[in-house]
């Protein structure tokens, strides 16, 4: 689907749905004028409707002439109180309050009074992204009418580099959705694979993948634990992007890929949910998604790789026992004392190897513990990095994109909590403070000097319910962090 925006005014607009966002104290002047435009005036109607245009109140009705055919009207509350959340939530409603409706959907907002920056972008990543429906796999999908095409109407000027982004930004995020969403038989480390390959010949970026012995010679033993119980082979994805001039900064994302987390011999029992652990690959998607969307934009100055150790945690004969002690590639020894503490084992060798790149951030994201959703809950993501630089960034990105992030402690002395009595470590402490103890992990194969990020998705990663903006399903969380953040001076308006 199709999002521009138009400096055509109002009156001359044609189309099939009109989204119309209204403030609280301004409802009466805001509707005269907006029956100027109109071949049937609405004023009278919303009268009876007793509309008053408070935060979230939504009223619609049909036209009978010919042309337009519905009118939705969005409360946008009091006019200084409006957040850039808000507004992508009272857009989303209003979006999908037009479905039943295919054509043309026209979107008008009282632009000049709402001064945040990059507003543009939000309600337009807001629109698309809210009309998101994963129907691949329904042998007979139910017939919907949505727009085929969006139009903001009338905002002031919005530079060609921002509008450039809205269309990859939301593929990317749809491309992680998509990834989250796919089953466990069919999204494999292969399937995963298979896609970084599409990414890197469609969008121009360089594709090396590892295989199973690849991973050996560099002495990855922690990650090849992880997938040694799996019929199928793991496969470690690099993919990477170079701007056409020289880069003065290096980048190095990490996501987490387990295409299905069972637990392994710990397995998953109870209300663990073992049968949501397809979106266990959830940090690699939206690694995938921002390399797609960055391989389009071609941030200038940035050389960005997105590394992803896949694999499968399942059971049989060879996997592994808990009580093992492997090795890692940078030759600390790692006692398993949990074989559902998987996904650290396989970070650790993903950033072994990004270190070994020398770059000057790295950033992992992971659907790494329960601790941090049962912490965070569902909205927001855990952070950790000793960089109060990186924190304050990414934060702000965070923030920027609408995705919420929230700086955890790295506390040192609860390390503790991982020493074993014969190995170097061991890859879990106790149930306290579980997603400290993991960042603690992943932090011991971080080269000391390199920033480093790490990003909990646990809870993010999926919406149990319709929240509105992300329809229940997968969220796509990360993508837009992960983009507002790489390329800010791409395609962000610095602040007003
Ligand atoms: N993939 C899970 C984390 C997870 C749990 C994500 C629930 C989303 C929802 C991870 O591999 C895991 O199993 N973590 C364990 C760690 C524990 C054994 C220390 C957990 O959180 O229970
Ligand atoms: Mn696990
Ligand atoms: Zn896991």
């Amino acid at each position: 689907m199709k999002i521009s925006i138009t400096s055509t005014p109002l009156q001359d607009w044609s189309g099939d749905v009109l989204i119309v966002g209204l403030f609280e104290e301004q409802l009466e002047k805001q509707l005269t004028q907006l029956d100027k435009h109109l071949s049937e005036p609405i004023q009278r109607v919303l009268e009876v409707e007793n509309f008053k245009a408070k935060s979230g109140e939504i009223s619609s009705f049909h036209l009978t002439q010919n042309g337009l055919r519905k009118i939705i009207l969005l409360g946008l509350g009091p006019v200084i109180k409006v957040k850039l959340n808000e507004l992508r939530k009272a857009v989303a409603t209003g979006v999908r309050a037009s479905l039943g409706n295919s054509g043309t959907l026209g979107i008008v907002l009282p632009w000049n009074q709402l001064s945040a920056s990059n507003l543009e972008l939000a309600v337009a990543e807001a629109a698309r992204l809210s009309l998101f429906k994963d129907i691949r796999f329904r042998s007979e999908p139910e017939p919907r009418k949505s727009p085929t095409k969006i139009e903001l109407i009338g905002p002031p000027c919005v530079s060609t580099s921002t509008l450039k982004a809205i269309d990859p930004i939301c593929s990317g995020v749809e491309l992680a959705r998509e990834l989250v969403g796919a089953p466990p038989n069919e999204l494999t480390p292969e399937a995963l694979a298979n896609t970084a390959a599409l990414i890197a010949k469609e969008k121009g970026l360089s594709l090396k993948v590892l295989e199973k012995e690849d991973c050996k010679d560099l002495g990855m033993g922690a990650y090849l634990a992880v997938s040694q119980g799996s019929d199928l082979p793991p496969k470690f994805i690099h993919l990477t992007y170079k701007p056409a001039k020289k880069a003065h900064k290096k980048i190095v994302l990490i996501g987490k890929g387990l295409t299905f987390d069972s637990g392994g011999y710990n397995l998953k029992v109870g209300a663990a949910q073992i049968d949501m652990m397809k979106f266990d690959m959830g940090g690699s998607a939206a690694v995938l998604g921002a390399a797609s969307a960055i391989g389009e934009i071609r941030p200038k100055g940035v050389e960005v790789h997105f590394i992803v150790a896949s694999c499968e945690n399942m059971v049989n004969g060879s996997a592994v026992h808990p009580g093992d002690i492997v090795k890692a590639s940078n030759g600390k020894t790692i006692e398993i004392n949990n074989t559902d503490a998987e996904g650290r084992l396989t970070l650790a060798d993903a950033l072994v190897y990004a270190s070994k790149l020398k770059p000057d951030a790295i950033v992992d994201l992971a659907t790494l513990t329960g601790a941090c959703v049962i912490a965070l809950g569902e909205e927001v993501a855990g952070l950790w990095t000793g960089n109060d630089e990186l924190a304050k960034d990414l934060i702000n990105a965070g923030e920027l994109a609408g995705e919420g992030l929230w700086r955890m402690p790295l506390h040192h002395s609860y390390k503790d909590g991982l020493k074993s009595l014969l190995a170097d470590i061991k890859n879990t402490g106790p149930r306290q403070g579980g997603s400290i103890t993991a960042a603690l992990f992943l932090q011991e194969f971080v080269e000391e000097s390199i920033n480093w990020a790490h990003i909990d998705i646990a809870g993010t990663v999926w919406a149990d319910k319709d929240r509105g903006l992300d329809p229940a399903g997968a969220t796509g969380y990360g993508v837009r962090t992960l983009l507002y953040w790489i390329c800010k001076e791409d395609f962000l308006e610095q602040e007003k």
